[in-house]
């Protein structure tokens, strides 16, 4: 069973669904990459073939999720970039007593991300001057940043006086892992959402994340992308990439750039 061949045909059909549902552009290469991921499916059901596979999840909504959870790439670890953790740093640092800050990581993955944002803004500003949003199309990653339990070597990228502050130790069960302090959920929501739609429901946002999820997508699939995530930005907002991206060749005229990775949003 384990010995099942994903042919060129059957993959093309995988690559045009994977595309429509997430804006992913699966290059051929990826061919052994989807048939390895896609067999712990298929004998799951005791399929028989990929075949089998490609009618099931056109008929079953629940399955073509799981098979997108098994596709996307989800790499993350907290403070990844410190670069803009230090400018979120000097936001809140300097942000006045009345005011309230928005951040949105959009393709948040496991929660890595808004949580390493939660303990820098939670260290300047009251609970109620600060909220946070993850989204991601994955709902296995969603899951996993609502419960915020990592393995510990995952605390190493973590600056002490946060490890310290929000890292708990995992004993008994919870051996060799650590949970971030529930303290910081209160301020922090993860949900579903796809980047191909705009998202109406989760408000307006101060600074946007929208790191290290452009490369998989074609020009014209981040010019979307990007339109649909600035839509949820104030004017005078921040607009953040990967240090590794950019947004050459896609004259985004609602953003200025004002670092390497940093935009501002300057008209709607
Ligand atoms: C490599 S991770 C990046 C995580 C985090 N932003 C970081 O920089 O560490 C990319 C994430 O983008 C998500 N993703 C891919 N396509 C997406 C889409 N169309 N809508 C929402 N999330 C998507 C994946 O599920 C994955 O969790």
């Amino acid at each position: 069973m384990n010995n099942l061949i994903l042919n060129d045909k059957e993959f093309k059909v995988f690559q045009k669904i994977i595309f429509d549902e997430t804006g992913i552009s699966l290059s051929d290469s990826k061919k052994m990459l989807v048939q390895s991921r896609l067999l712990k499916r298929i004998a799951f059901y005791k399929m028989n073939s990929f075949l089998d596979y490609l009618r099931y999840i056109q008929i079953n909504k629940k399955e073509k999720i799981e098979m997108i959870n098994q596709i996307t790439t989800n790499e993350t670890y907290f403070f990844r970039e410190m670069k803009h953790f230090e400018f979120i740093e000097k936001l809140a640092k300097n942000m006045d007593i009345k005011s309230r800050l928005r951040i949105w990581s959009a393709a948040s993955s496991v929660g890595a991300e808004a949580y390493s944002l939660a303990m820098v803004v939670d260290e300047y500003l009251r609970k109620d001057q600060w909220e946070i949003v993850g989204t991601d199309i994955n709902t296995e990653v969603i899951k996993k940043a609502r419960i915020g339990l990592y393995p510990e070597s995952w605390v190493k990228k973590i600056p002490l006086k946060y490890r310290q502050k929000y890292c708990l130790k995992g004993k008994g069960n919870y051996e060799g892992q650590f949970l971030v302090d529930r303290k910081l959920i209160t301020n922090i929501k993860f949900e579903k959402g796809n980047l191909l739609v705009k998202q109406e429901g989760i408000g307006k946002f101060d600074v946007v994340f929208l790191r290290n999820v452009l490369i998989y997508f074609n020009d014209e699939i981040k010019k979307r992308v990007i339109h649909n995530v600035i839509s949820n930005l104030k004017i005078g907002g921040y607009f953040i990439i990967s240090l590794t991206e950019n947004l050459k060749n896609l004259d985004i005229k609602e953003l200025v750039q004002l670092d390497t990775s940093i935009y501002q949003k300057v008209s709607k």
